[in-house]
């Protein structure tokens, strides 16, 4: 008897060790760090996602490649991604392809950052997935989009280079590897002739601009924004910001004078970052090299 207890003690120790499972992890990245649903969920008016319609086609993109709207990803098998096998879930969301069952076969999706969502460990996405499925299948047919150019998406070099499980125990890489698949850069490097510049004299430099006339879903009372510098340069960047400033920037959307910050930054999904994965995202901005 007492050994059978004690097999059944050592069983429940060692579950409690990995706390976490595919579903759990799953929708700690979609609902924080990677924020699928600031494009994918329809807002109310006052710019807060609405939650029985999570992840049912949100955010419309009126810029000059593209023309629409951020899919329908719950289960629905019909308006949403109910009948895509997981494969062409992954391949959708770390390479940008259409499954050949699903509306538009073949045509790459734009807007979606695949060329970021490359890096995503492949337990990351088999989480994700299994997030997805979870969902509440919400019916709703978004617009067919519109090409007016081939989608291109500039090379991430750190998306290139991959990550590992092994460098998540660093918080430096950790850090590097939650910036890359939240997308940062994307939006705080600077856009030059239509392409993004991720290099030596353009990541994290801010410039790029974001108003109502590219994207619609956000408050209409939405005066736009530019994206800051955020490298580590002293006076141009965020060098001299403690921190409990930067983290305060990122969750809860403040900026060091006390200004509220404005979309579309999703400080509203960042707020659930654990404090040891914020910690990584700082210790990996710190690295990021000065720029003015
Ligand atoms: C910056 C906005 C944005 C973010 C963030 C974003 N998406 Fe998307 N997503 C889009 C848009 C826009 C489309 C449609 C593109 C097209 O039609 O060419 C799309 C399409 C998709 C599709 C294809 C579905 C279909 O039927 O066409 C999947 C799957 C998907 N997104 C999953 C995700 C997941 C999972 C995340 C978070 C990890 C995510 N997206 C984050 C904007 C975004
Ligand atoms: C969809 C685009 C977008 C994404 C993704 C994004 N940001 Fe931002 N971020 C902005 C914009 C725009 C502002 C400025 C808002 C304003 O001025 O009202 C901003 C502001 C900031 C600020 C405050 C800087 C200052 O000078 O006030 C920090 C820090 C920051 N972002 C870090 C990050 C980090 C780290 C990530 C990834 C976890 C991230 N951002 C993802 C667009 C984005």
């Amino acid at each position: 008897m007492s050994r059978i207890f004690l097999i059944v003690a050592i069983c429940v120790m060692a579950s409690g060790a990995t706390a976490q499972t595919a579903l759990e992890r799953g929708r700690y990245l979609v609902t924080t760090i990677m924020a699928c649903g600031n494009c994918h969920t329809p807002k109310d008016a006052n710019g807060v996602p609405i939650k029985d319609k999570e992840l049912s086609g949100g955010a419309t993109f009126t810029i000059p490649p593209f023309n629409g709207t951020a899919s329908n990803i719950t289960p629905d098998p019909e308006t949403g991604i109910g009948n895509w096998s997981d494969d062409a879930i992954k391949r959708a969301i770390t390479h940008g392809e259409r499954p050949t069952n699903a509306r538009l076969p073949g045509v790459p999706l734009a807007v979606m950052a695949a060329n970021f969502f490359k890096a995503i460990l492949p337990d990351d996405q088999t989480a994700i997935v299994a997030y997805l499925r979870s969902v509440k299948s919400v019916r709703n047919a978004v617009p067919d989009p519109v090409y007016r150019v081939p989608v291109r998406h500039d090379h991430y070099p750190e998306a290139d280079a991959g990550y590992t499980p092994d460098m998540m125990r660093d918080p430096i890489k950790r850090g590097s590897y939650l910036a890359t698949i939240g997308h940062c850069m994307e939006c705080h490097s600077p856009r030059e002739r239509g392409v993004s510049n991720y290099g030596p004299t353009g990541l994290g430099k801010g410039g790029r601009r974001f108003s109502s006339a590219d994207v619609q879903g956000f408050p209409a009372n939405w005066p736009g924004a530019t994206a800051p510098n955020i490298t580590s340069h002293p006076e141009k960047g965020i060098g001299r910001w403690s921190d409990v400033e930067i983290k305060r920037a990122i969750a809860q959307g403040i900026s060091r004078d006390g200004r509220q910050l404005q979309p579309p930054m999703g400080y509203s999904f960042y707020r659930g970052i654990t404090a040891p994965d914020l910690d990584a995202i700082v210790a990996y901005l710190r690295t990021v090299p000065p720029l003015e």
